[in-house]
């Protein structure tokens, strides 16, 4: 059989990227422009900046890609993109990009989900995993516990009614002074601190035993740190990042213990930039030993937004038989399992 080689482009944020990808598992290359460094002044992302910095990128960023391969577009059988969800001045750069790289070349186009991409990325370093599994998607701007059914196939089991995992993260990172992005940094603090120093609350979504909220946690690390000024208290900041870092972990893990049980699960993911969580990690490596339920996560660098990612979605889309026209547009709003 003829190696199906998919050039996947990821723009949806504020990470320029792309990679070319051999028959849904192998990376070839992976080439990531972060622009951290630009919206680190402004305390997060600023989308027009965003999508400035990926039309000024994106070129160069494909054609690194490509040369790394050791590859020209000729030799590609795909080009898959990003359309959604995400900022749409910044995911319009990736679509249109892909658009007329297809039209010049004359090779399919596919529109890949974001999300589908966070979870196929644990399919690159793990050749046996297949669905079914469940997978819990904790990025920025997502927190979704999913059921894979088959390639291309979810259900949504559970999300966040307020913020997302990794926003949460982002706020209280800027709340104890440690800026942005917030994750990494509370990571790397909480190692210091202590996890049981300060009570915050596990909250619960009444109606529905799968949902998240973490704005209730943040309103409380908020009001901590109000108290502690007030009464002339001094905030021992790594024993804040602790306490709220093993606050959104326990939720996290015990509702997806609880789809593990209900739905018998014999195999359970992570993906997003949140799971690169050292602490998350840990805690569902054992939570899954102790009931003996395979645990799959990615490298650090295939968490985070990446285009690799985008490549194994795209190409297990590619040959499920999915093509976009020349009229694919970003949707910012894109629901998963909805084309
Ligand atoms: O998946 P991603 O790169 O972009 C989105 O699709 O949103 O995720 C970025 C998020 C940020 O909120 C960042 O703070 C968080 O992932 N993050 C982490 C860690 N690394 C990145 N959160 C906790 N611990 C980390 N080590
Ligand atoms: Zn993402």
């Amino acid at each position: 059989m003829e190696d199906i080689l998919i050039l996947g482009i990821e723009s949806s944020c504020d990470e320029t990227a792309a990679s070319v990808v051999k028959n849904g598992r192998v990376v070839l290359s992976n080439v990531i422009s972060s622009q951290i460094d630009l919206h680190t002044v402004y305390g997060g992302v600023v989308p027009e900046i965003a999508s400035r910095q990926h039309i000024a990128r994106i070129n160069q960023v494909i054609t690194q890609a490509l040369s790394e391969a050791g590859v020209t577009l000729d030799d590609i059988t795909a080009v898959a993109v990003t359309y959604g969800p995400g900022l749409v001045g910044a995911l319009l750069v990736g679509v249109a990009e892909a658009k007329a790289i297809a039209f010049a070349t004359g090779k399919p186009l596919v529109g890949v989900h974001h999300i589908e991409g966070h979870i196929s990325a644990n399919y690159i370093e793990n050749e046996q995993l297949e669905p079914p599994f469940a997978c819990l998607v904790v990025s920025g701007g997502h927190t979704h516990l999913v059921r894979v059914a088959d390639y291309g196939k979810y259900e949504i089991l559970g999300r966040t009614r307020d913020d997302a995992a990794g926003e949460a993260f982002d706020k209280v990172a800027r709340a104890i002074g440690l800026g942005y992005p917030g994750g990494p940094k509370i990571d790397r603090v909480s190692k210091e601190g202590n996890p049981d120093a300060i009570t915050f609350p596990r909250a619960k979504v009444a109606e529905s035993e799968y949902d998240f909220s973490f704005s209730g946690l943040k309103s409380a690390v908020l009001n901590y740190l109000n108290s502690c000024e007030m009464k002339g208290i001094p905030v021992v900041t790594e024993d804040v990042a602790a306490s709220f870092q093993k606050a959104v972990v326990d939720v996290l893990v015990e509702h997806s213990m609880h789809a593990i049980d209900e739905y018998g699960f014999e195999k359970f993911a992570i993906a997003g930039g949140v799971a690169s969580n050292s602490a998350l990690r840990a805690a569902f490596e054992e939570a899954c030993a102790k009931k003996g339920v395979k645990f799959y996560h990615p490298s650090p660098i295939f968490c985070t937004d990446n285009a690799a990612m985008i490549a194994v979605a795209g190409y297990y889309e590619y040959i499920a038989g999915t093509r976009s026209g020349y009229d694919l547009n970003a949707v910012p709003n894109l629901k998963l399992g909805e084309r």
